[in-house]
Protein backbone atom coordinates (compact mmCIF):
# COMPACT_ATOMS: atom_id res chain seq x y z
CA UNK A 1 0.00 0.00 0.00
CA UNK A 2 1.27 3.20 -0.56
CA UNK A 3 1.12 6.02 1.86
CA UNK A 4 -0.24 9.08 0.27
CA UNK A 5 2.27 11.12 -1.24
CA UNK A 6 1.95 15.23 -1.25
CA UNK A 7 0.87 16.54 -4.29
CA UNK A 8 3.76 17.39 -6.56
CA UNK A 9 5.18 20.78 -6.45
CA UNK A 10 6.92 22.08 -9.70
CA UNK A 11 4.20 22.04 -11.76
CA UNK A 12 1.05 22.39 -10.25
CA UNK A 13 1.70 24.88 -7.45
CA UNK A 14 2.38 28.09 -9.27
CA UNK A 15 -0.47 30.30 -7.51
CA UNK A 16 0.63 33.47 -5.61
CA UNK A 17 0.00 34.02 -2.51
CA UNK A 18 -2.29 37.09 -2.40
CA UNK A 19 -5.08 38.51 -0.99
CA UNK A 20 -6.97 37.80 2.16
CA UNK A 21 -9.70 35.86 4.24
CA UNK A 22 -12.06 34.86 1.86
CA UNK A 23 -10.69 34.62 -1.27
CA UNK A 24 -7.81 32.68 0.13
CA UNK A 25 -10.30 30.49 1.56
CA UNK A 26 -11.89 29.81 -1.87
CA UNK A 27 -8.66 29.45 -3.54
CA UNK A 28 -7.35 26.89 -1.45
CA UNK A 29 -10.71 24.73 -2.16
CA UNK A 30 -10.29 25.43 -6.15
CA UNK A 31 -6.80 24.13 -6.07
CA UNK A 32 -8.03 21.34 -5.08
CA UNK A 33 -10.11 20.76 -7.73
CA UNK A 34 -8.34 22.44 -10.43
CA UNK A 35 -5.33 20.70 -9.79
CA UNK A 36 -7.07 17.47 -11.55
CA UNK A 37 -8.40 19.46 -14.19
CA UNK A 38 -5.92 21.45 -15.59
CA UNK A 39 -4.71 17.54 -16.40
CA UNK A 40 -7.33 17.40 -18.57
CA UNK A 41 -6.90 19.10 -22.24
CA UNK A 42 -10.45 18.51 -23.47
CA UNK A 43 -13.33 18.78 -21.34
CA UNK A 44 -14.92 15.57 -20.01
CA UNK A 45 -18.73 14.82 -19.41
CA UNK A 46 -18.55 16.18 -16.11
CA UNK A 47 -16.87 19.14 -17.41
CA UNK A 48 -19.56 19.74 -19.40
CA UNK A 49 -22.17 18.89 -17.19
CA UNK A 50 -20.74 21.30 -14.88
CA UNK A 51 -20.33 24.32 -17.37
CA UNK A 52 -23.80 23.56 -18.54
CA UNK A 53 -25.68 23.30 -14.68
CA UNK A 54 -23.74 25.77 -13.05
CA UNK A 55 -21.19 28.20 -15.07
CA UNK A 56 -23.39 29.27 -18.14
CA UNK A 57 -26.28 29.78 -15.74
CA UNK A 58 -24.35 32.48 -13.64
CA UNK A 59 -23.13 34.02 -17.25
CA UNK A 60 -26.08 34.26 -18.47
CA UNK A 61 -27.87 36.50 -15.71
CA UNK A 62 -24.55 38.26 -14.93
CA UNK A 63 -23.00 38.78 -18.57
CA UNK A 64 -24.99 37.97 -21.59
CA UNK A 65 -26.76 41.18 -21.56
CA UNK A 66 -23.57 42.44 -22.96
CA UNK A 67 -21.74 39.99 -24.00
CA UNK A 68 -23.57 37.23 -26.41
CA UNK A 69 -24.79 36.66 -29.59
CA UNK A 70 -28.40 36.40 -28.44
CA UNK A 71 -28.45 40.11 -27.12
CA UNK A 72 -26.41 41.26 -30.50
CA UNK A 73 -23.98 43.20 -27.86
CA UNK A 74 -20.06 41.85 -27.90
CA UNK A 75 -18.79 44.47 -25.11
CA UNK A 76 -15.20 44.33 -25.59
CA UNK A 77 -15.53 42.17 -28.54
CA UNK A 78 -16.30 39.67 -26.16
CA UNK A 79 -18.88 36.48 -26.44
CA UNK A 80 -19.34 34.59 -23.16
CA UNK A 81 -21.93 32.05 -24.79
CA UNK A 82 -20.10 29.17 -26.50
CA UNK A 83 -17.21 27.37 -24.87
CA UNK A 84 -15.23 29.21 -28.38
CA UNK A 85 -15.92 32.39 -27.58
CA UNK A 86 -14.56 32.36 -23.58
CA UNK A 87 -11.16 30.67 -25.00
CA UNK A 88 -11.14 33.13 -28.30
CA UNK A 89 -11.63 36.17 -25.64
CA UNK A 90 -12.23 39.71 -26.77
CA UNK A 91 -10.59 42.45 -27.22
CA UNK A 92 -7.51 41.52 -24.65
CA UNK A 93 -6.92 38.09 -25.66
CA UNK A 94 -8.37 35.00 -23.97
CA UNK A 95 -11.42 35.16 -21.83
CA UNK A 96 -10.72 31.93 -19.73
CA UNK A 97 -7.23 29.89 -19.93
CA UNK A 98 -8.47 26.37 -18.99
CA UNK A 99 -6.87 25.46 -14.95
CA UNK A 100 -5.52 28.56 -14.58
CA UNK A 101 -7.95 31.04 -12.99
CA UNK A 102 -5.56 33.13 -12.00
CA UNK A 103 -4.43 33.80 -15.92
CA UNK A 104 -8.05 34.43 -16.86
CA UNK A 105 -9.03 37.62 -18.02
CA UNK A 106 -12.69 36.72 -16.96
CA UNK A 107 -12.21 35.32 -13.25
CA UNK A 108 -9.80 38.54 -13.10
CA UNK A 109 -12.58 41.00 -13.69
CA UNK A 110 -15.21 38.81 -11.81
CA UNK A 111 -12.78 38.64 -8.60
CA UNK A 112 -12.40 42.74 -8.65
CA UNK A 113 -8.75 42.88 -8.21
CA UNK A 114 -8.21 44.85 -11.81
CA UNK A 115 -8.95 47.84 -10.83
CA UNK A 116 -9.60 48.80 -14.81
CA UNK A 117 -11.69 45.91 -15.66
CA UNK A 118 -14.21 45.04 -13.21
CA UNK A 119 -17.30 42.93 -14.51
CA UNK A 120 -20.37 42.93 -13.75
CA UNK A 121 -19.82 46.82 -14.32
CA UNK A 122 -20.95 48.49 -10.67
CA UNK A 123 -23.56 49.76 -12.66
CA UNK A 124 -24.92 46.53 -13.83
CA UNK A 125 -25.56 45.38 -10.17
CA UNK A 126 -21.68 44.75 -9.40
CA UNK A 127 -19.71 42.18 -7.80
CA UNK A 128 -20.66 38.66 -8.13
CA UNK A 129 -21.42 36.84 -5.08
CA UNK A 130 -18.20 34.70 -3.68
CA UNK A 131 -20.19 31.24 -4.28
CA UNK A 132 -21.11 32.38 -8.40
CA UNK A 133 -17.13 33.80 -8.19
CA UNK A 134 -15.87 29.87 -6.58
CA UNK A 135 -17.58 28.23 -9.35
CA UNK A 136 -16.25 30.09 -11.99
CA UNK A 137 -13.11 29.93 -10.88
CA UNK A 138 -13.65 26.32 -10.90
C1 LIG B 1 -23.71 46.37 -18.56
C2 LIG B 1 -22.92 45.71 -19.58
C3 LIG B 1 -21.95 44.61 -19.17
C4 LIG B 1 -22.18 43.52 -18.37
C5 LIG B 1 -23.47 43.15 -17.63
C6 LIG B 1 -20.94 42.76 -18.37
N1 LIG B 1 -20.00 43.37 -19.13
FE1 LIG B 1 -18.09 42.69 -19.53
N2 LIG B 1 -17.72 44.36 -20.65
C7 LIG B 1 -18.61 45.39 -20.86
C8 LIG B 1 -17.95 46.42 -21.65
C9 LIG B 1 -18.59 47.75 -22.08
C10 LIG B 1 -16.63 45.95 -21.89
C11 LIG B 1 -15.52 46.66 -22.66
C12 LIG B 1 -15.02 47.75 -21.78
C13 LIG B 1 -13.58 47.69 -21.52
O1 LIG B 1 -12.84 47.05 -22.29
O2 LIG B 1 -13.17 48.28 -20.50
C14 LIG B 1 -16.52 44.66 -21.27
C15 LIG B 1 -15.37 43.88 -21.29
C16 LIG B 1 -15.24 42.66 -20.66
C17 LIG B 1 -14.05 41.85 -20.66
C18 LIG B 1 -12.74 42.19 -21.36
C19 LIG B 1 -12.82 41.80 -22.79
C20 LIG B 1 -11.55 42.10 -23.50
O3 LIG B 1 -10.97 41.15 -24.08
O4 LIG B 1 -11.14 43.26 -23.48
C21 LIG B 1 -14.31 40.72 -19.92
C22 LIG B 1 -13.36 39.56 -19.63
C23 LIG B 1 -15.68 40.83 -19.46
N3 LIG B 1 -16.22 42.01 -19.93
C24 LIG B 1 -16.31 39.88 -18.71
C25 LIG B 1 -17.61 40.00 -18.23
C26 LIG B 1 -18.22 39.02 -17.39
C27 LIG B 1 -17.58 37.70 -16.95
C28 LIG B 1 -19.46 39.49 -17.09
C29 LIG B 1 -20.50 38.84 -16.18
C30 LIG B 1 -20.01 38.38 -14.89
C31 LIG B 1 -19.63 40.77 -17.75
N4 LIG B 1 -18.47 41.05 -18.42
C32 LIG B 1 -20.79 41.56 -17.68
C33 LIG B 1 -19.94 45.46 -20.46
C34 LIG B 1 -20.57 44.52 -19.64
Amino acid sequence: MNAPRPQRDGRGGRSTPRGAGLLCAVLAGLLALSGSRADVPFPTGEQIEFFEKRIRPALYEACYRCHSTESGRSRGSLLLDTRAGLLKGGDSGPALVPGDPDASLLIRAIRYTDKDLQMPPASAGGKLPPKQIADLEA
